[in-house]
Parts: structure tokens; C-alpha cells; sequence
């Protein structure tokens, strides 16, 4: 992945980077004032030679004399000013990292708007995954933000150190999604947990045995087909100045969803690696957390074990306890995420915090709902559901509310047990289902639930990153835990 740093405009004079510019349809280029008369002269007329317009993805490579040599300048499109966004200006830098990383060294990028979003675009789009094999080389090397004034350094200076900071952060959680279920076991996971001890951050792994002790009956049951011991993961992050607040974040961690003795047919096991991908995002949060320095202690919590058919797998049928006493009536062995998260976040609620958010790749029935650009959030706490939902929309981060309706308790009520792990009635709400499932097990403490099994893994190219793991909803986390 490249760095994105700050570079002062008068500075590109002894720089042979190609030049960038972001343009809209309507209004011409972002930031355009800053460029001395002769280079904006000299943009406008090769632009319109070029026949650009400056529409949404469109990208365009002209040469003229700028900054005391002859130049490469891009042009990347942004589409009409007002339906303009932090968003746009995120997918135009990946556009425009993806015609240059190529053939070009170095790029300075004419930025007066959303900084830290055209930072972010730059370096995600950069990401390759190479823990199997090499990618070409790129022959972009540097990336950097114009500054145009005095007055405005110190913003794109912090822009371009929060961007490096998501970025880091994601390419983790896309690195540990991508990585192959057998290469990313429970233990493996915790030993890079452990790898976070220091400055701020404690790290405590509770393997089977400890588990078991704890009365984790749940996310035992789960493991019990694995050949690989479980672990349940807990980090804390305890800032230096002293705090009264509280949050905890919990993550699904299973490294590779086989379905168990209910087995998914072979087509719906084969992304599974990607079942770990919210244990991956608090992972990747603990990466950056100290640099963060949120002003609250934080718990990173996240379940980590395999679901397998193996000889002693638990079974349709089976019984399950809980950490806080609850029984779990277990009918489908592939309704695995629930019950390791049970676990999860029992041993969250026992740390008392004021606010529990959970990412999960819990549900295929979210993926009907809203596709794989959307995550699907819920709660049971309008003030956390709105301070998510505002963190998500400030990282775009696109997130849904589902209603969790009372009236579909009843659906997972047990006929030998309290709780069913799926619901009685198929083929319906199967994400709300899911979600009150897991409310079970908040003790009422105000709790957000993020469905990612859309938006973790994507079967394609994204706009700033390749296929394979996106690394959401990490930068949702970095901007809620920065604010707190
Ligand atoms: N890990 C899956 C959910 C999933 C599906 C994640 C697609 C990513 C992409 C989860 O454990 C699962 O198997 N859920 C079942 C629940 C059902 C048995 C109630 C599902 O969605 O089919
Ligand atoms: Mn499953
Ligand atoms: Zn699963």
C-alpha cells in the first residue's frame, strides 16, 4: 500500500510527479484556484482539447509546461458539484490510483476538498493482497496532497495521518479476510492479538479450558467439530488520561463456516473463509487503537473458532448453555455465528460498558435484503443507533436499519430449552431473528448489531480496493471511537 502524505504546492517545482486534478462536470476542477495563472490556463485549454467533460469515473491524461517542466496532469470526472460527496471524491481517487499505479512514480493531487476521503481512496486502491503470491509491481511508489496555502496545512497534514491510520487498519481486515480458513486458525488469531500488548493495550486469551470454566457453553458448543481448540479473545485499550467511559466492540470470528453437520452445499461454502470478517474489523481496530487514543476504555472481544462436522460436531437437537445461564435449543448447526457471539458478548456485558457494538457476518437473509453495499444495523438503543449510524455515514459506510420486533420473540422460543437458534417459521426476517437472538444476551445494556455478510466480502472489484475482503465496517468503528 502506498503513503499518502502532504506536500507544500511551490514544492512540486523540484518534484517530476504527474499532476492530478478532480473535476466536476459543472464546475471545473476542485481547488483550481490555487494554481497560478498560466498552469489553470494551460489545464482549461488541454481539457478541452481532451474533450473532457469531468463526469463521474471519467479520466483523462494530458501534458503541458506546469510548475517549471513539461508535465503529465490527470483529469478524474467527479460528476455535477451538488450530488458531490465525500464518497465521490474517495471512488475518483481510486479511479484515478488505478490509471497511474502502473506507469507513473510519483502523483501530487490537487485537493482543496474532502482530504482525508482523497487520502483514503488513494491508499485503499493501492491494496493488494500478497501472502500467496506477488502482484506486478507497481510503479507508483508516492502519493501526495497539494497544499495550496499556509492556512490550510495543518488540515491536510491531519487528513493524511487519519487516512494512513483507516488504511492501515483496513488492509489488516482485508489481509485476515483474504487469507485461506486453514491458515488463519483461532490460536493464530489471538497470537496476533497478543502481538497488540503494550502501551495501552492488555490483551487475555481464554482458551478451551478457561472457557469451559467460564461456563462459555455456547461458543463451546460450536467448536466441538473442530480439530483446532477455540479461543475467545479480549483486548482492552485504556487511554492515559483517566475515563468513566465504557464501550465494548465484538466480533464474529469464525474461520471457516462449513454449515457443521447441517452443511452448506458446496457452492455456499466456498467465500466461508470470510466468516471471521467482524472478528477481523475489531482486530484491525486494536492495530491502530492506541494511535487513535480514543478518550474511552475500550474492549475489543472477539469469538474465534472453527464450525466443522467433525466426530464429536454438536448436533441438531442439542442443548446448549450460555454464559448467563440462558439454554440454547439447537436446531441448525449453520446458525453457528449466534451462538459464538452469545458467549462473546456475555463476557462484554460483564465489563459493564455503556455501549456494546457487535459486526457479524451473521445472516444470508441480509444479503437478500440489501445487497452488498449495505450493512444491516440494529439495536436497542436510539441514542448508539444514531451515533453508529452517524459514524458509518461520516466513514461511507452505507448502513440500514432493521426494526427488531418484539412480536418475533415468540419465533425463537424453545420447546425443551428457552431460546431456538433459528427461528420456527422459515423464510422469514431471518436477519431480525438473528438479532434477537442476540439481544438475549446484552443484559438490556444499550447494543448495536452490525449484519455485514453483504458488505465484508465482495465477489468483485470495488471502487477503491480489489475483491475479496472490503475491510467494513472498520472505518465506521475508527470514526465512532474517535468521537466518544
Ligand atoms: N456465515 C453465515 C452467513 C453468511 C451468509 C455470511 C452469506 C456471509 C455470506 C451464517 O453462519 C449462516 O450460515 N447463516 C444461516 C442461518 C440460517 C441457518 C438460519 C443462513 O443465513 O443461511
Ligand atoms: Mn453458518
Ligand atoms: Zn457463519
Amino acid at each position: 500500500m502506498i503513503a499518502v502524505t502532504p506536500l507544500p504546492l511551490k514544492s512540486l517545482h523540484e518534484s517530476a510527479a504527474d499532476l492530478a486534478v478532480l473535476c466536476f462536470e459543472d464546475a471545473g476542477p476542485a481547488g483550481v484556484k490555487a494554481l497560478p495563472a498560466k498552469e489553470k490556463a494551460a489545464l482549461a485549454a488541454a481539457l478541452k482539447a481532451e474533450g473532457f467533460k469531468g463526469g463521474a469515473k471519467e479520466v483523462a491524461r494530458v501534458e503541458f509546461e506546469a510548475f517549471g517542466r513539461r508535465r503529465r496532469v490527470w483529469a478524474v470526472g467527479l460528476g455535477k458539484r451538488r450530488s458531490a460527496t465525500s464518497e465521490t471524491f474517495r471512488r475518483a481517487a481510486g479511479a484515478l490510483l488505478g490509471a497511474v499505479r502502473a506507469k507513473r512514480s510519483a502523483l501530487a493531487v490537487l485537493c482543496a476538498e474532502h482530504p482525508q476521503a482523497v487520502a483514503e481512496g488513494l491508499a485503499l486502491a493501492s491494496y493488494k493482497y500478497e501472502e500467496y503470491k506477488k502482484e506486478d509491481a507497481d510503479a507508483l511508489t508516492a502519493a501526495h496532497l497539494l497544499i495550496q496555502d499556509a492556512a490550510s496545512r495543518g488540515a491536510l497534514e491531519k487528513a493524511c495521518a487519519k487516512a494512513a491510520l483507516a488504511a492501515e487498519a483496513v488492509a489488516l481486515a482485508r489481509d485476515l479476510v483474504n487469507r485461506g480458513p486453514s491458515d488463519k486458525t483461532p490460536k493464530s488469531l489471538a497470537d496476533l492479538a497478543e502481538t497488540f500488548k503494550g502501551a495501552g493495550v492488555s490483551v487475555t486469551v481464554i482458551d478451551k479450558k478457561k472457557a469451559e470454566e467460564l461456563g462459555m457453553g455456547s461458543f463451546l458448543g460450536v467448536a466441538r467439530g473442530s480439530a483446532q481448540p477455540p479461543a475467545m479473545v479480549h483486548m482492552v485499550y485504556t487511554p492515559k488520561a483517566a475515563t468513566k467511559k465504557r464501550v465494548a466492540i465484538v466480533g464474529k470470528g469464525i474461520t471457516f463456516d462449513s454449515g457443521g453437520l447441517s452443511l452448506k452445499p458446496a457452492a455456499s461454502m466456498e467465500d466461508m473463509k470470510c466468516d471471521m470478517a467482524g472478528a477481523a474489523a475489531v482486530i484491525a481496530v486494536f492495530k491502530v487503537i492506541a494511535r487513535l487514543a480514543p478518550k474511552a476504555e475500550v474492549h475489543g472481544i472477539f469469538a474465534a473458532t472453527y464450525n466443522m462436522p467433525g466426530p464429536d460436531a454438536y448436533k441438531p437437537g442439542d442443548v446448549l448453555k450460555a454464559m448467563n445461564g440462558k439454554t440454547i435449543e439447537v436446531w441448525n448447526t449453520d446458525a453457528e455465528g449466534r451462538l459464538a457471539l452469545a458467549d462473546a458478548l456475555c463476557l462484554a456485558v460483564k465489563q459493564e460498558p455503556q455501549a456494546i457494538v457487535d459486526m457479524a457476518t451473521l445472516t444470508g437473509a441480509v444479503v437478500v435484503a440489501l445487497g452488498s453495499k449495505v450493512t444491516g444495523l440494529m439495536g436497542n438503543d436510539r441514542r448508539l443507533v444514531a451515533q453508529i449510524s452517524g459514524a458509518a455515514k461520516r466513514a461511507d459506510e452505507p448502513v440500514c436499519e432493521l426494526p427488531l420486533v418484539a412480536d418475533y420473540k415468540e419465533n425463537i422460543k424453545g420447546n425443551i430449552a428457552e431460546l431456538l437458534n433459528i427461528s420456527k417459521v422459515k423464510g422469514e426476517a431471518g436477519s431480525i431473528i438473528a438479532g434477537l437472538f442476540l439481544q438475549e444476551f446484552v443484559d438490556g445494556r444499550p447494543w448495536v448489531h452490525l449484519d455485514i455478510a453483504g458488505t465484508a466480502f465482495w465477489s468483485g472489484d470495488g471502487p477503491y480496493g480489489p475483491k475479496g475482503g472490503t475491510g467494513q465496517p472498520v472505518r465506521t468503528l475508527l470514526e465512532w471511537l474517535a468521537a466518544l
